[in-house]
C-alpha cells in the first residue's frame, strides 16, 4: 500500500493538465482502478486481515481523492494566472488616433449664419442650383434685354439641337429662391437661403462657384429701418469682434429691390491678411433693399398689401473676413493642409449662447 501511495501521489504531483489528472483518477480510484481492485480483494481476506486492510485502503482512497482535488484546484489556478498574464490589457493606453475630418469654413459659416438668423425668426429655405431663366432673371424684374444679365457672367446650360426654349442657367445668385419661397409660403414670411451660386469670374476674391445667403422678410409695414436693424444685429453677432464692426450703407441699384443699398464692412489688408473692424478699407459683403412690387407680384403676393426687404450676402466673403483667409481660390482647392488649418471640429455646433466658433 505504501508503494501504491508513493506511486499515485508522485504521478498526481507531476500531472501537467486536467486531462492527465482525470486519467490518473480512473487508473487509481475508478471502477476498475488499482485501489478499487484491491478493495474487492478484501472479501477473500480473513476477518482479522480485513480489519486492518479495510480502513487502510479507505484512508488511502481518501488521500488520493483529496490529492486529486488539490491538484485540480492548483491546475485551475495556474490556468487562470496564465490567462490573466497573457490576456492582460492596459486600458490606460492612449487610443489609436482616427483621422478626423474638419468642417470647411463655408459649412461652418453657413451654420453660424443660420444660428443667428434662426434667433431672429428666419427659417431656412432652399432652391435648385440649376434654374430656369424665369426664376433667375425675369421674375426678379430682369427682362431679357436687361444689362444685368450680361453683367452676371451667366453660365448657360446646353439645349438639344432644335430646342428653342431659353436655356436653363446655373443660378447666378440665391435670389430665385425668393420667388420660389413666395410661391410656396405666401405672406408673411421670414426666410434665409444659403447655397452655391455660379458666375464666370476668377481672381483672388472671385471664383466661378461661390456661396451666398439670401434673406427675405415679408410682412405689413416693413421698412428700410427693419432691414438695417436686422443686418446690424447680424453683423454684431457674427463677427464677435470686441471693438465692434462698422457698416457702410451705400445707395445702389438692383432690378429686384427699390430702394437698394449695398453694405460694406470696415476692414484692413495687411500682407495679404484681412482684418475686420479696423483700417481704411471697405469690403462689400452684401446687396439689399426693399423688394420691388413687381417681384412680389411675380411671387403671387399683393404688393398693395405687403412689403418686404431682401438681402444677398457672400458667405465666402464673410468667412474670409471673419477667419482672416486671404485668398478665396484656396476654398475650393481641396488642399488637406489648408482644410486642417482652416477647418472646424464637427462636434462644435455653433449657437448664439454657446459661442459661434471655437
Ligand atoms: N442678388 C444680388 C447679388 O447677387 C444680391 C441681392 C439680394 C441684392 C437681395 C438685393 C436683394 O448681387
Amino acid at each position: 500500500m505504501d508503494d501504491l501511495r508513493d506511486k499515485y501521489l508522485g504521478l498526481i504531483a507531476g500531472a501537467a493538465d486536467e486531462a492527465g489528472l482525470e486519467d490518473l483518477r480512473v487508473q487509481a480510484v475508478g471502477k476498475k482502478g488499482e485501489i478499487s481492485l484491491k478493495m474487492r480483494e478484501l472479501g477473500k481476506m480473513t476477518p482479522e486481515e480485513r480489519q486492518t486492510a479495510g480502513p487502510a485502503l479507505n484512508a488511502l482512497k481518501d488521500e488520493i481523492n483529496s490529492a486529486l482535488a488539490a491538484k485540480k484546484a492548483g491546475l485551475a489556478d495556474a490556468a487562470l494566472d496564465e490567462r490573466l498574464r497573457t490576456e492582460w490589457l492596459d486600458v490606460t493606453l492612449p487610443g489609436r488616433g482616427r483621422g478626423q475630418g474638419t468642417l470647411h469654413p463655408i459649412a461652418q459659416v453657413t451654420e453660424e449664419v443660420t444660428a443667428i438668423f434662426a434667433e431672429l425668426g428666419f427659417s431656412v429655405a432652399e432652391g435648385p442650383r440649376i434654374d430656369t431663366d424665369w426664376y433667375n432673371f425675369d421674375a426678379l424684374n430682369i427682362p431679357g434685354h436687361h444689362p444685368a444679365r450680361a453683367e452676371m457672367d451667366t453660365f448657360y446650360m446646353h439645349r438639344a439641337e432644335g430646342d428653342n426654349r431659353p436655356p436653363h442657367v446655373l443660378r447666378t445668385h440665391t435670389s430665385p429662391v425668393q420667388i420660389r419661397s413666395m410661391e410656396k409660403m405666401g405672406a408673411p414670411m421670414r426666410i434665409i437661403c444659403p447655397g452655391g451660386v455660379y458666375r464666370a469670374d476668377y481672381d483672388q476674391t472671385h471664383t466661378p462657384m461661390f456661396h451666398q445667403v439670401e434673406g427675405l422678410a415679408i410682412d405689413k409695414d416693413l421698412s428700410m429701418a427693419n432691414l438695417k436693424w436686422v443686418l446690424e444685429e447680424f453683423v454684431k453677432a457674427f463677427f464677435e469682434v470686441d471693438g465692434g464692426v462698422e457698416l457702410r450703407f451705400r445707395a445702389s441699384h438692383f432690378p429686384f429691390t427699390e430702394p437698394s443699398a449695398e453694405v460694406d464692412i470696415r476692414c484692413s489688408w495687411e500682407d495679404g491678411t484681412v482684418k475686420v473692424g479696423e483700417g481704411d478699407d471697405w469690403l462689400e459683403i452684401l446687396g439689399s433693399g426693399m423688394v420691388h412690387p413687381k417681384v412680389l407680384q411675380a411671387g403671387g403676393i399683393d404688393p398693395t398689401e405687403w412689403q418686404g426687404f431682401a438681402f444677398g450676402m457672400g458667405i465666402d466673403r464673410i468667412a474670409m473676413l471673419k477667419y482672416g483667409i486671404p485668398d478665396l481660390r484656396a476654398f475650393f482647392d481641396s488642399d488637406l493642409r489648408w482644410l486642417r488649418h482652416y477647418g472646424f471640429s464637427a462636434l462644435d455646433v455653433p449657437t448664439l449662447h454657446g459661442g459661434l466658433s471655437r
